[in-house]
């Protein structure tokens, strides 16, 4: 069972709500905004990795930032977190300039970088206490927050464990319970689950979800999982090349693509001129050409156009070997914005790897 968190702690600002659309409170006129970036710039020499960025985070929302690597996801944290300076443009945390009072933006935040940072020969506990002993937490709370948030992350019984014995997703879940320890209000996470396992990383967004409910806490993820995105965030903003290309709710991104439906289908010895009759048939609105015979097909009448390029097929002696008919992800939003597959972008990329775990080999 897990225990009332800012009933314990006393968190200022209580208004018991729960839940998305939080903020909406009956009688309220205006949603206060946690983080408000506006124009943000950030050049190293003459490249510029993050290029006139504006945006704001509402009050206990789950906000992602959704790109490929290399984006400039990293550089935005690392400058609304005071650990970069900022070339040009402001950033408030709380209502904080990050730039004019650091000390205090420092004292509502919680960040979890994109490294694994926590001590591998302490255990779990002890790695906790350093933390709560370096923001201040007074020695009467310590315990009982410590305690709570390894419940929170389901790794009570592993409490005396060396932090070396656990596997990457459980590490994961410690750095986060760490970011937690003196009860942030805004808690910034840089790709929490990049690297993890499906089961893992599906295993952290429960505990990412399973915290929202308990919390009164505003939340800025970064990740290049789409479905993570789709599944957590109450607004997504994708990022490219240092911009900022679209920013709504993952149903209204989805809305906005031309095409309701997606239609993935591999054919056998293609004629030549192929995507260009796909893109003849009723409904469709673009067409990929994904992989050998493999194509794409966003379209706004999913059945007709399947019946309609079945037909065709069948007409032109062409074998359909495969044929799956979905709605639109957020794939397909990556794709209208830049023009670009983001998993062609991850193949391309350099990728984090887990560190191994040496406590536990066979
Ligand atoms: N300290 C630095 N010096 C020079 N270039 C950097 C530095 N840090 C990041 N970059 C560049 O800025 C861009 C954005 O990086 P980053 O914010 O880490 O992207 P992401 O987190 O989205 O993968 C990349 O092209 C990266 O190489
Ligand atoms: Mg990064």
């Amino acid at each position: 069972m897990i225990a009332d968190f800012n009933a314990a702690h006393g968190a200022p600002g209580s208004s018991c709500s729960s839940g998305k659309g939080k903020n909406a409170a009956a009688g309220s006129v205006s949603l206060t905004n946690a983080i408000e970036v506006e124009h943000i710039v950030k050049k190293y020499g003459d490249f510029t990795a993050v290029d006139d960025v504006s945006f704001d985070v509402k009050e206990e929302e789950i906000f992602g930032l959704l790109g490929p690597n290399g984006a400039g996801k990293s550089t935005l944290i690392r400058m609304m977190t005071t650990l970069i300076p900022i070339t040009a443009g402001t950033a408030r945390i709380a209502g904080h300039d990050v730039q004019k009072d650091p000390e205090a933006v420092r004292r509502v935040i919680g960040v979890i970088p994109q490294a694994l940072t926590s001590d591998l020969d302490l255990t779990l506990e002890e790695n906790l206490n350093i933390y709560a002993k370096l923001y201040d937490v007074p020695a009467r709370k310590r315990k009982q927050a410590i305690d709570e948030l390894l419940e929170l992350v389901d790794l009570t019984k592993w409490r005396h464990a060396q932090t070396k014995t656990l596997s990457g997703g459980m590490r994961r879940r410690l750095e986060i319970a760490r970011g937690l320890v003196h009860s942030p209000r805004i808690f910034f996470l840089d790709e929490p689950t990049t690297g993890l396992d499906p089961v893992s990383r599906v295993a952290v967004w429960e505990m990412l979800s399973n915290i929202k409910k308990n919390r009164q806490l505003t939340i800025l993820i970064t990740t290049h999982y789409m479905d993570e995105a789709d599944r957590l965030c109450d607004r997504i903003a994708i990022v490219d090349h240092g911009k900022l290309v679209a920013l709504d709710t993952p149903a209204a991104l989805k809305a906005n693509v031309p095409g309701s439906n997606v239609i993935e289908a591999q054919f056998d010895n293609t004629p030549a001129d192929w995507e260009q009759r796909l893109h003849s048939l009723s409904g469709v609105t673009s067409v990929q050409h994904v992989g050998a015979c493999m194509y794409r097909i966003l379209t706004s009448n999913g059945s007709r156009t399947t019946t309609e390029l079945v037909e065709m097929a069948v007409q032109a002696g062409v074998p359909v070997k495969s044929l799956s008919v979905q709605n639109t992800t957020l794939d397909d939003v990556f794709v209208h914005y830049t023009g670009r597959q983001l998993r062609d972008e991850l193949v391309k990329a350099y990728g984090f790897v887990m560190p191994p775990r040496p406590g536990l080999q066979p």
